[in-house]
């Protein structure tokens, strides 16, 4: 065997599903674990791609098995581990070589990474990587962060192993060090934007309307052949159709309603607050996510507060306009973030090729994205997707039946907290003028903080204060 491309330490779901799509593809790949007892079956169950693969049961092993410049893929869990691995593997490599991190890590995390690599002379590329297993075997996403030199030494592979959209790679290096594992952050803070706008959707139809999860099913197997055509609405629609194996009721109604995180959404809503920001839509989603795994609560405030809601009728199209609606707005504010994100760490991250990536292979791929890259290219005012002119549009047509589902939802006592969230902000936006002439009179009242007057330079204070 002669030496290998690239090395894969981590034979994990992502990390075993990643392996074999590099072997896939022509690419010799020496591969690694801390168990070493997953080397061989992995090996095994590769079959005829075996070939290509070089089993290393010590990381200078590992090592030793790579071209040079020596390139290493990481996927491991995020945090201690990959500084763990970091200190392990540093005193092996030579300048030039590169590591790369394709956890959900932290962006601080790989800012600080990437600079301590720096020093030593070493490449350090933090690859946000979507598209859950399958997308890893047969073609995820990828955001590459991290330098020049960095980039050219992983382009061909990453390139190789992508997912194709209309015969466009989709990976993309986006900027410096923390870059691409923050667009994969905001990237799933949006995908918890879409599941909870789904759910409340499901939500409406299973407990407003009491239609049996199949037909719901049916209704998201209708939409995914339009304009909300995505792989989030294709999952969901055959989800539906399960029946459990053991008790042959639908498998949906057997699951228990509280959700999971392990913390990418949770980052994105912290970013967003720090840049200054609200990504109100994702914070309710998170949110949505913490309040329904308080099922105890929950189960107790039903008793007492009463948990009946009312029927909920409306046009499938209507639901269907409003879930459209809500969708571009849930991905508006994830760009803004993105945004405020490059101009605070000057990363010139390019909204229209982040959308170009997203078109395939991760998770919130969708028919929209490529309206969004649309508008990204012509550049919308003031940076703002909801300015640009087609989706202004769009969202000039699809908002009244958002307004009609948070309405009608909120009438019948259904939490919407996405829908609502959504619509809240568009009524903020489309207003040039608000409320908060009162909130700084109050500040100014109870704490002599002062305020902008209307056609007026200067700080000023009120009355009160004369
Ligand atoms: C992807 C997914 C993947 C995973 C996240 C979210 O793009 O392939 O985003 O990374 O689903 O870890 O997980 P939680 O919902 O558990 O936070």
């Amino acid at each position: 065997m002669g030496k290998a491309r690239i090395g894969v330490y981590g034979l994990g779901t992502m990390g075993s599903a990643l392996a074999l799509n590099i072997a896939g593809r022509g690419i010799d790949v020496a591969v690694g674990n801390r168990e070493t007892e997953w080397i061989t079956p992995f090996v095994t169950g590769a079959g005829d791609l075996a070939g290509r693969i070089h089993a290393c049961d010590r990381i200078e092993d590992l090592v030793a098995a790579l071209d040079l410049p020596r390139v290493i893929l990481f996927m491991i869990p995020a945090g201690a581990a990959m500084d763990a691995m970091i200190d392990a593997v540093t005193p092996l490599l030579a300048p030039g070589d590169v590591v790369i991190d394709g956890g959900n890590a932290d962006f601080h995390d790989t800012i600080r990474r990437a600079a301590a690599l720096a020093d030593k002379g070493l490449e350090f590329v933090g690859l946000g990587v979507s598209g859950g297993e399958d997308g890893a075997r047969h073609g995820p996403s990828l955001m590459v962060g991290g330098s020049d030199a960095g980039w050219q030494r992983v382009a061909p592979v990453l390139t190789a192993i992508a997912a194709r959209h209309e015969g466009q790679p989709c990976v993309a290096h986006l900027g410096p060090d923390g870059a691409g594992h923050f667009v994969k952050t905001v990237h799933n803070g949006i995908e918890y934007a879409d599941m909870q706008i789904i759910a409340e959707i499901y939500g409406l139809m299973r407990n407003g309307a009491a239609m049996p999860p199949a037909e719901i099913g049916a209704v998201f197997a209708r939409w995914n052949a339009g304009p909300l055509r995505s792989y989030l609405v294709e999952i969901t629609a055959r989800i539906l159709e399960y029946l459990d194996p053991e008790t042959g009721h639908p498998m949906v109604d057997v699951i228990t309603d509280a959700a999971g995180q392990k913390g990418t959404g949770r980052w994105t809503v912290i970013e967003a607050v720090r840049l200054g920001q609200s990504a109100s839509m994702i914070e309710a989603a998170l949110g949505a996510r913490a309040w329904s795994s308080e099922k105890a609560t929950r189960q107790a405030a039903e008793a007492c507060l009463g948990g009946e809601v009312g029927t909920v009728d409306l046009p499938e199209e209507t639901l269907a306009e409003a879930f459209l609606a809500a969708r571009l707005l849930a991905h508006a504010q994830g760009f803004r973030v993105l945004a405020q994100a490059s101009s605070d760490h000057d990363w010139a991250l390019a909204p229209a090729t982040i959308a170009r990536i997203w078109r395939a292979g991760c998770i919130i791929r969708s028919a929209l994205l490529d309206e969004i890259a649309d508008a990204f290219d012509a550049g919308p005012p003031r940076g703002e997707l909801i300015l640009a002119p087609g989706i202004a549009g769009l969202l000039g047509r699809t908002v009244p039946a958002l307004r009609a589902v948070v309405t009608a939802a909120t009438g019948g006592g259904h939490a919407v907290p996405a829908l609502s969230a959504g619509l809240a902000w568009y009524d903020t936006m489309r207003r040039g003028h608000g409320s908060a002439n009162l909130i700084q009179a109050q500040r100014d009242m109870f704490g002599r903080h002062g305020f902008a007057r209307l056609g007026q330079a200067g700080r000023h204070h009120g009355p009160w204060w004369a």
